[in-house]
């Protein structure tokens, strides 16, 4: 594809998925946080409707009492707002971002030829098949194991497994991405094969005249409140890309795991809160795993080693990078992020962010393309730890 046009078709996909995971996960935390305020009816009469609980809001300006039912109202309700797009658009734009950036650029972005020597359509139809996999096997475990600690647990598992066999498929990057995308698609199914199936059982019911049974309600309260726990890691790992101290490490799947477990524990805190109890000691503990997170994963220097000369460093920079990162590319139509190694000055003044990207994680050159060597790396480490000096 021509990478102008790539360019513009990432910015557009990408700006309609945000927007519409703005629309989802809001909703999701609203509606959450909305059930946890619900207090018993006031009135006597609205228990006797069927109103299992209420609450009072003030937002935008004006008072709002919102009613639940305990599982539906006497007839159908005209109009009815249903929240189903938000999750089909974010899953729908998701996938297109990830073909226009990752499948339709897989030698750059989802392969790392040291990490696995794949064809672009192996890596591709793994990333596919692991997609679907994810659903299926969530989707079965849901059904079997009725207990909710037991299946957190074993999706723990799960998921720890996936990232440390990913990890040794695809680039760093595109390792948090699919992770990320299958914990998404899991939500997305939740919405599309559980909770709006529900929402039709509850409508069909009322309209043939019988009782709903309230198991189908339970369900899609239960994958709901899945949804909810994902919101947090999954975010984490949409804006993952611009942190390559995570994804960049050689233990980057134990990273990415400890930080999506941190933002389940979190997603918890304010659950709870909204329910009136403030568990002080989760945010306090998922601080100081952070900390252990940052404090484990730090760079530390190595040599001091035989001098490198500037020239060394710049025939490198020249060779390995410049054929993206310059003003007049040739491995790509502008230079990515504006970033130009082109002169001395330039180089010298992006020696710390090219230590970082080329010397303690490898996330440059991306996907390896102009195939800088281990010794090249060091010695690009060494010249920056010496000053970074130019002459
Ligand atoms: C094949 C093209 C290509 C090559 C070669 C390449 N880069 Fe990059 N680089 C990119 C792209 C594309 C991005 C933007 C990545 C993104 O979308 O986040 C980037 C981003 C960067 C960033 C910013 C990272 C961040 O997230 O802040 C740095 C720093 C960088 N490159 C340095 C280097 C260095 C140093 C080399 C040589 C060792 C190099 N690049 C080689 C394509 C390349």
């Amino acid at each position: 594809m021509d990478p102008y046009a790539n360019e513009w078709l990432d910015l557009l996909v990408r700006w309609l998925h945000v927007i519409a995971a703005i629309a989802w996960i809001g909703s999701s935390f609203y509606f959450i946080a909305l059930d946890n305020h619900l207090r018993p009816p006031e009135d006597e009469a609205d228990t006797e409707r069927g109103i299992g609980g209420e609450a009072w809001e003030i937002h935008g300006g004006g008072f709002y009492q919102v009613q639940k039912y305990r599982v539906a109202p006497r007839t159908v309700p005209e109009p009815l707002y249903w929240f189903k797009w938000e999750a089909y658009t974010t899953w729908l734009s998701g996938f297109a971002l990830l073909i226009v950036l990752y499948y339709v650029n897989a030698n750059t972005y989802l392969i790392d030829r040291s990490v696995a020597d794949l064809r672009p359509w192996q890596a591709i139809a793994i990333s596919v098949a692991l997609l679907a996999a994810a659903w299926f096997v969530y989707d079965g475990l849901c059904r079997l194991l009725r207990n909710d600690v037991a299946l957190g647990a074993v999706l723990l598992v799960l998921v720890t497994l996936a990232a440390w066999g990913v990890s040794h498929l695809f680039a760093g990057r595109a390792e948090y991405i699919q992770i990320g995308a299958m914990l998404g698609t899991m939500m997305a199914g939740n919405v599309f094969f559980t909770i709006i199936p529900a929402h039709w059982e509850l409508i069909r019911a009322k309209q043939a005249g019988r009782e709903p049974s309230a198991a189908a309600g339970l369900r899609a309260k239960q994958r709901s409140v899945h949804n909810n726990y994902l919101t947090l890691p999954v975010v984490f790992t949409m804006i993952s890309n611009h942190f390559p101290i995570t994804y960049g490490h050689s233990h980057s799947w134990l990273i990415l795991v400890a930080l999506l477990v941190i933002g389940a524990w979190v997603r918890h805190f304010f659950n709870l809160r909204h329910t009136g109890r403030t568990a002080w000691w989760i945010p306090l503990s998922a601080a100081l795993a952070i900390a252990a997170v940052a404090i484990a994963i730090r760079p530390h220097g190595s040599s001091g080693g035989t001098p490198v000369p500037f020239t060394r460093a710049q025939a490198i920079v020249e060779e390995r990078c410049v054929p993206c990162h310059s003003a007049h590319p040739t491995k790509v139509s502008v230079a990515p992020l504006g970033l130009v190694f082109d002169t001395a000055k330039q180089i010298h003044a992006q020696a710390s962010l090219i230590e970082q990207v080329a010397v303690r994680t490898k996330v440059m050159p991306l996907g390896n393309q102009t195939g800088m060597t281990q010794a090249e790396r060091d010695a690009l480490g060494a010249w920056i730890e010496q000053g970074a000096k130019t002459r």
